[in-house]
């Protein structure tokens, strides 16, 4: 019995030889030694792997697995196409204690960097939403839920895409999840970047970028960094932000306000993955989340954003402002918000109908920013604590 067969996917096949070909192995077929027992004892288990898929054509699988592979060297490396895996998990169960899948992304990614030696590359640790199993996923969705008001369609949209991304980018066919988002002020687009963020567990804070600072010629290398001996030279903001953080999202606010070179590397970012910096420092950031805010209109976006990058994005959302139920329940968790708060930094009983009181005070229906109408929510708050303090004194 040996300890393991492994799976490989036929898609990976190519580069996975290649691969142990740098490692000096070669990939064998078993069928050479099915017909003629003599050129087993020849292979070298050290520099050969034995590809067992041409068993399934056999008439007894079992039978002539059994005979077959025991002659060969104890440590033989045995794989075989995944495409058959039900069927060898079941045959050989005598031969091997287990069966295994060559991870194929992840394995040959890792080994591929370390190949690849003229670009330096950061492996980073972070939280990506691809990390999560499907029940930790469930749990994301609800929270990333509850803290985003409204937007109901973007929502189940957005747990779709997840869904997807997270079988492509398995693949290896899609790195990085891109969402463009647009709307008037304060109606939660920033809120969305914010969310993921939180609701994958971040401690840190939440790597974003505001592209209303980059809109010189010079933006690109202030963003990833002046090259190499130049006065001044070194990380650029993006990269620092990114290292910064714990979590696979990347917020990049105001978009629109950046020009065409700029809107180039991200074209490029997108597609491979990967981001490098102007020191020739490489970051990976395959699983990553990437959202643009931008607070052009419907009508606008075609003549600001090219065709190609409008086309790279994987979603793109107008946010429209809240509807006035959303808007009340966001009021009634602020002020419950603000009267916790109150409460641990204050020795003052506050009444308990002052959540309703305040409430009935605002008209919701006056505020399509949500920024606007927090600032309503603060005002008419300290306006009632005063007057409970005025009545309270008189
Ligand atoms: N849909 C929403 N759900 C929850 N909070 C929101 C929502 N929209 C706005 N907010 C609140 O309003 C503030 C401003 O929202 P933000 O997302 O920054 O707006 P913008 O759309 O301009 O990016 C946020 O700090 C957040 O507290
Ligand atoms: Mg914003």
């Amino acid at each position: 019995m040996r300890t393991q067969l492994l799976f490989f996917d036929k898609q990976y096949f190519d580069f996975y030889k290649k691969l142990k070909s740098e490692e000096g192995k070669e990939i064998i077929s078993v069928t050479d030694g099915l017909l003629n027992f003599e050129k087993i004892n020849e292979v070298d288990e050290n520099y050969q792997i034995v590809d067992i898929s041409s068993l399934v054509s056999l008439d007894r699988i079992q039978y002539n697995a059994e005979l077959v592979l025991p002659k060969f060297p104890y440590d033989t490396i045995f794989i075989a196409d995944n495409k058959h895996k039900e069927l060898f998990e079941y045959e050989l169960r005598y031969c091997f204690e287990n069966f295994i899948d060559i991870d194929s992304i992840e394995d040959i990614e890792v080994e591929y960097n370390v190949v690849d030696n003229s670009i330096k590359t950061k492996k980073l640790n972070h939280k990506r939403i691809i990390d999560l199993n499907s029940e930790e996923i469930q749990d994301f969705n609800d929270l990333f839920s509850n803290h985003i008001y409204g937007h109901e369609k973007f929502k189940d949209d957005f747990s779709e895409l997840i869904r997807n991304f997270r079988v492509f980018n398995k693949l290896g066919e899609h790195k990085i999840l891109s969402l463009f988002l647009m709307g008037d002020s304060g109606v939660g687009k920033t809120e969305v970047a914010r969310a993921i963020h939180k609701s994958l567990g971040g401690k840190s804070k939440l790597a974003k970028i505001n592209f209303g600072n980059y809109s010189s010629d010079n933006a690109l290398n202030s963003l990833i960094g002046s090259p190499r001996g130049y006065i001044g030279s070194e990380a650029g903001e993006i990269f620092i932000k990114i290292k910064e953080s714990d979590i696979g999202v990347i917020l990049i606010d105001e978009f629109e306000k950046s020009n065409s070179t700029l809107f180039n590397y991200f074209l490029d970012v997108l597609e491979s993955g990967k981001m490098v910096s102007s020191m020739a420092e490489e970051i990976d950031l395959n699983g990553f989340i990437i959202i643009f805010t931008s607070n052009i209109s419907k009508e606008e976006f075609p003549k600001r954003i090219s065709p190609e990058l409008r086309s790279r994005f994987d979603y793109k959302g107008y946010f429209m402002p809240l509807f006035h139920s959303h808007k009340e329940k966001f009021v009634e968790f602020r002020i419950k918000n603000i009267i916790e708060k109150f409460n641990t930094n204050f020795d003052f009983e506050l009444p308990e109908n002052i959540a309703t009181d305040i409430l009935y005070r605002i008209n919701v229906g006056q505020y399509k920013n949500m920024r606007d109408l927090n600032k309503k929510i603060k005002d008419t708050f300290v306006k009632s604590v005063m007057e409970l303090l005025v009545k309270k004194d008189g």
